[in-house]
């Protein structure tokens, strides 16, 4: 079946009517749907199924063991996302095996195709949940107490689905396991003006948990001078992430919710989630602190209160020198290029050897219905990763 094939047997699934493009959430209707294609593709290779202590799956060809070559992506979006990022990572790598054993390939180390739980945070916030459970990035109580939009908790949600939310968290098993891992991922920016590359690094970013509290009133009875409301603050807050954001630094309030939320009514509270990326960690860290201190000013000038919260944070990851270039090499030289967007890939770089390879995207959008990669791209990127994984596992 050629590349685009694969990707379009997911096409119906998850799609998301009121916003375009694709919403699939952890342990949603759709993302439990494209479990089950992951299971089945996998048995259809005759690869063995395992859902991990922390809801990643796994399908392994041959014996799992220590020093395996891992690779595959995630199978959740953002809300409204695009059709590549995450799934295609996965279905490529499944291409990958196929045309690994018709050129007659049998790895010599064990091997396996993964797609980790929750990479966007699109549910409960927090994004990497199931690579950052695995290394322990982050508490199994922590995790299993985070709340959806619904106030369901992922610990019920995974149960619902099936899981033992007291098995969660590190996970040293799973983790010894991986050799190597390597993430194939359509490129979400501009940077790639040929078919594939290779990653170098991510920028440091974290995402911040504003709560703004006024006083809930009447938007036609209350005069201007006599209220306290969050969405005034709320909105410096977006300003203020604007203009924070210099040099190579990036900030963004992508969702901004008032309560109750009714057109004549002045919020009582309003909470606001500001993502922010940059170089280095103590870069992204100041930036923060000035748009918080911003945000405070303005809360204080309405008379409000804000609290904030760190919802998640990491570091700058610097992938493999070695392991990168030796990939550049085996691909003929291939560019290597730095990304602002997060992975699993940046998790488990802390931990065990890693690399991603970017397929090109000619417009640049990501996380949005409109993201594409020109199929040819993604038959280029099965063949490196092809390429890839017969180097790594032979
Ligand atoms: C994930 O794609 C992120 O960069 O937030
Ligand atoms: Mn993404
Ligand atoms: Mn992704």
């Amino acid at each position: 079946m050629s590349h685009s094939s694969h990707l379009d047997d997911l096409a119906g699934i998850g799609r998301d009517s009121r916003r375009g493009g694709y919403s699939r959430h952890v342990f949603d209707a759709a993302e439990l749907e494209l479990r089950e294609w992951f299971t089945a593709e996998a048995s259809r290779r005759g690869l063995s199924v395992e859902v991990d202590r922390n809801g990643n799956l796994w399908a392994w060809w041959g014996s799992p063991g220590p020093g395996a070559v891992i690779t595959g992506s995630h199978l959740d979006s953002v809300p409204g996302g695009g059709a590549f990022d995450g799934p295609l990572g996965v279905v490529s790598a499944f291409e990958a095996v196929d045309s690994l054993r018709a050129n007659g390939f049998t790895p010599s180390r064990p091997f396996a195709v993964v797609a980790f739980a929750e990479e966007e945070g699109g549910r409960f916030g927090v994004p990497c949940l199931g690579s950052r459970l695995l290394t322990g990035a982050i508490s199994a109580e922590r995790a299993l107490n985070l709340r959806d939009g619904d106030g369901i908790t992922f610990a019920d949600a995974a149960r619902r689905a099936g899981l033992d939310p007291e098995r969660f968290g590190r996970d040293d098993v799973a983790l010894e396991r991986i050799g190597t891992f390597v993430e194939l991922h359509v490129e979400q920016g501009r940077g790639l003006t040929v078919p594939v590359g290779v990653a170098s690094s991510i920028l440091a970013h974290g995402r911040w948990r504003f709560t703004f509290t006024g006083e809930g009133n009447h938007a036609g009875a209350t005069p201007i001078a006599d209220r306290r409301d969050p969405m005034v603050p709320a909105s410096q807050l977006v300003l203020a992430a604007r203009r924070a954001a210099t040099g190579g630094a990036r900030a963004t309030v992508g969702r901004l919710v008032p309560n109750p939320g009714g057109t004549n009514v002045i919020p009582s509270t309003v909470d606001a989630w500001l993502d922010a990326r940059a170089p280095g960690s103590a870069e992204t860290r100041s930036m923060v602190e000035e748009i918080t201190a911003a945000a405070g000013s303005a809360a204080a000038d309405e008379g409000c209160e804000v609290r904030v919260v760190e919802e998640s944070y990491g570091d700058t990851v610097h992938f493999d020198p070695a392991l990168r270039d030796e990939l550049a090499e085996i691909l003929g030289g291939v560019p290597a290029l730095p990304t602002g967007a997060g992975h699993d890939a940046g998790i488990l770089a802390v931990h065990v050897p890693t690399a991603m390879l970017f397929v090109r995207n000619p417009t640049g959008v990501s996380h949005a219905p409109a993201e594409h990669a020109e199929p040819e791209d993604c038959a280029a990127g099965v063949v490196a990763l092809a390429a890839v994984l017969e180097h790594l596992a032979r």
